[in-house]
């Protein structure tokens, strides 16, 4: 039987209600929402609307306008990123983040067109508020912080942050990769102006979708350029929000799925977040209690998602998860897309194994993960 531990580089399985939820926009429905006044074009649109104000509920976004919807977190974290920062801007961001934003924010460095300060966490796993107070210049335009970390799942102290950042009148992004449908997500108790965040992961919809929550009256420009069904006459990209920021036909199937997600969330997710609790602690005491096996996880239960990170004796991570594969149960090696917390973790040269787990799992499925990993130790 399959064991799937990859929760954190996509959800599985993919509940009935989304499987459904695609399915019907791809045949009831399966019109272009917003470019026709037909009646499958007409009922794309609703989908949209109705989609957007049950994100917009789920992180407390206000009005549902806030939510544009994007192809992925990465996709929504280009969005936020490029439709920012000017020539001369300063950034700062952690170590911990994933390559979706540093190799966005490098990029700019590279060319010369912004400066970056890239704050280490401290030995627990989190940023230390203080070192981003401390990164403050007067030219400062953009902090961006993960939610929980891709690699260990520390979760990030992402309110402290964020208040900080909104006396300082600086911009504030979070990237909520590993955080949205595991961790309630509040936008204005985060004190955030922009929230990126993956339909595929932590919201149980398909791959190839996302959204960015924009705070209203931020002033944004938009990164990607094209059709919106709206201002047609004008060959500018109009202003109207979200539109702007939705150029070419939406992802209707994947937002449809990943609505549906979201409304499974909405109505169970302290039940959720309870079995993933108690599944990471299974996990996490389970591993701790093996000799010759290294955990990059921390220990304290509030502190973390359902991602651990491990490695044994001295085998390279891929060696461990082929051995795990070939027991059917999938985990996630090498460097995870985030070369900083490698750094950090002193891991750059083999990785780490990444088990992640979702509400769907059970303890047999961490127990056969525990007892394979005692097969590879004997
Ligand atoms: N960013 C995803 C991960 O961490 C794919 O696995």
């Amino acid at each position: 039987m399959e064991v799937y531990l990859d929760n954190a580089a996509t959800s599985h399985p993919k509940p009935p209600a989304v499987l459904q939820a695609v399915h019907e926009a791809m045949t009831t429905l399966n019109g272009n929402p917003g470019r026709s006044g037909h009646n499958r074009a007409l009922a794309g649109a609703r989908l949209i609307l109705t989609a957007r104000e049950q994100l917009a509920n789920l992180i407390n976004a206000g009005p549902p306008e806030c939510i544009a919807f994007c192809f992925n977190c990465t996709d929504a974290l280009n969005t936020a990123i490029k439709g920012t920062l000017c020539v001369g801007d300063h950034v700062i961001t952690s170590l911990l983040e994933h390559n979706s934003v540093l190799r966005v924010l490098s990029t700019l460095q590279k060319r010369g067109l912004i400066d970056l300060t890239l704050v280490e966490p401290e030995p627990d796993g989190a940023v230390s508020p203080a070192r981003f107070r401390k990164a403050l210049r007067s030219n400062t335009r953009l902090c961006i912080l993960t939610h929980a970390s891709n690699v260990t799942g520390a979760i990030q102290p992402v309110a402290e942050v964020g208040r900080l950042m909104r006396a300082a009148g600086v911009r504030y992004l979070i990237d909520g990769a590993q955080a949205i449908g595991h961790l309630p997500v509040d936008v204005q108790a985060l004190h955030c102006d922009l929230y990126a965040f993956p339909g595929h992961k932590g919201l149980l919809g398909p791959q190839g979708s996302g959204g960015l929550y924009i705070a209203p009256e931020l002033p944004l420009r938009a990164f990607r350029e094209g059709g919106t069904g709206s201002s047609s006459d004008s060959m500018l990209q109009p202003t109207e929000r979200p539109e702007c920021f939705e150029s070419g036909t939406l992802n209707l199937p994947g937002i449809a799925g990943m609505a549906a997600g979201a409304g499974l969330i909405l109505s169970s997710q302290s039940e959720h977040m309870a079995r993933e609790r108690e599944l990471t602690h299974q996990l996490w005491e389970g591993l701790y209690s093996l000799k010759d096996v290294s955990l990059y996880t921390p220990r304290e239960a509030p502190s973390r998602v359902g991602v651990v990170s491990f490695n044994v004796g001295d085998r390279s991570s891929s060696e461990v998860s082929d051995y795990l594969s070939s027991m059917n149960i999938a985990v996630r090696s090498g460097l995870h897309c985030a070369p900083g917390a490698h750094q950090f973790l002193g891991t750059l040269k083999r990785g780490a194994v990444r088990a992640s787990l979702s509400w769907q799992n059970t303890p047999d499925d961490v127990e056969a993960l525990l007892s394979a990993v005692r097969a590879i130790m004997a």
